[in-house]
């Protein structure tokens, strides 16, 4: 099986390729190579390509930014979707997209199904939830929607790696504790990325983070304990908790946002551990290598 690849670059694209199955023969392309809001290259690589599925890892994904870069955000969000959508629908190529939590408003305390009606409260959700309409008018509803939360890995920047080195140059941290949702490590996401490859009748909107709950208060205390287990850091930080109002971004973020993923536990069985166990693996990873020693 042929897959593309577009936007090998970020966290799931680097996950995507270090965790791929043997038997799939793997096309990848960065942003400079393919630009997707570029629709003339876009139909050009994936008609001469012809992969049986194209994977879409690019997004804009700078949260705050976006509230003054509307344009941006949806150019890369929604109609480079588009382009990737329609092109993939033209030749016959199954089409997996990835989306965000951040779609919803938080207003619900009880997990958002694939089902519920978004209302972003922020230009990226709003941008994302476009994306994910025309990825799905695009492809008469065959595009496998993907959605998921609070992603972090060894490779790019992320909120665990910003935790770190906050921690290793600051005695105290305040992290905003009255947002919830699940952390969820790409790599998780990459493997089971893999795994819905095997059921190419599936389509629509799945929920996929890992188990568990989290303030982003909880997340931070969890990466200070492993990271002075594995003696990442070494020295002692204060973890206190925030409200949201003390610490103001442009961009609004719901206050709740924990997926539901009963959906993908019956037609896919996709594994995932708790929140805290895929956290300790990551942060293992970067124990081993020389990250430690560039903090
Ligand atoms: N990160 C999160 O917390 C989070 C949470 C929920 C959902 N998601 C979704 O999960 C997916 C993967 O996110 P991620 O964390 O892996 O994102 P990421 O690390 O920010 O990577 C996004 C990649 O897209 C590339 N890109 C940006 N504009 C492009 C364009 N016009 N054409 C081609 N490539 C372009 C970027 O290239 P450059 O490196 O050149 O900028 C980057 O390599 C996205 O759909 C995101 O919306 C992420």
């Amino acid at each position: 099986m042929k897959v593309l690849i577009a936007g090998k670059n970020g966290q799931l694209g680097y996950e995507l390729c270090r965790t791929v199955p043997r038997e799939i023969k793997l096309i990848v392309y960065d942003r400079s190579e393919l630009d997707i809001t570029d629709s003339h290259k876009v139909f050009q690589i994936i008609s001469s390509e012809k992969p049986n599925v194209v994977i879409n890892a690019a997004a804009y994904t700078k949260v705050d930014q976006a509230e003054t870069e509307k344009e941006v955000a949806f150019a890369v969000n929604a109609i480079g979707v588009e382009n990737l959508a329609k092109a993939a629908h033209l030749h016959k190529s199954r089409f997996i997209h990835f989306s965000t939590d951040f779609v919803f408003d938080g207003k619900k305390s009880s997990p958002y199904l694939p089902t519920d009606t978004p209302h972003p409260l922020n230009v990226y959700g709003a941008s994302k939830w476009e994306g994910e309409k025309r990825a799905l008018a695009a492809t008469n509803g065959k595009a496998l929607i993907i959605r998921t939360s609070w992603v972090y890995s060894s490779h790019g920047s992320n909120f665990v790696k910003t935790m770190l080195r906050l921690m290793k140059e600051r005695s105290e941290v305040g992290v905003v504790a009255d947002q919830v949702g699940t952390p969820t490590w790409a790599q998780s996401l990459a493997l089971n990325t893999w795994a819905a490859l095997k059921k190419p009748s599936l389509c629509d909107v799945y929920h996929l983070t890992e188990a568990g709950v989290a303030s982003w208060y909880d997340f931070a205390v969890a990466i200070f304990e492993e990271a002075i287990n594995l003696r990442i850091l070494k020295s002692f930080c204060r973890v206190n908790p925030i409200k949201t109002e003390d610490y103001p971004t442009l961009a609004k973020r719901p206050t709740y946002s924990v997926l539901d993923k009963s959906r993908n536990l019956k037609d896919l069985r996709f594994k995932f551990m708790h929140w805290n166990e895929s956290l300790k693996s990551m942060l293992s990873e970067l124990a081993q290598s020389k990250y430690s020693s560039s903090l």
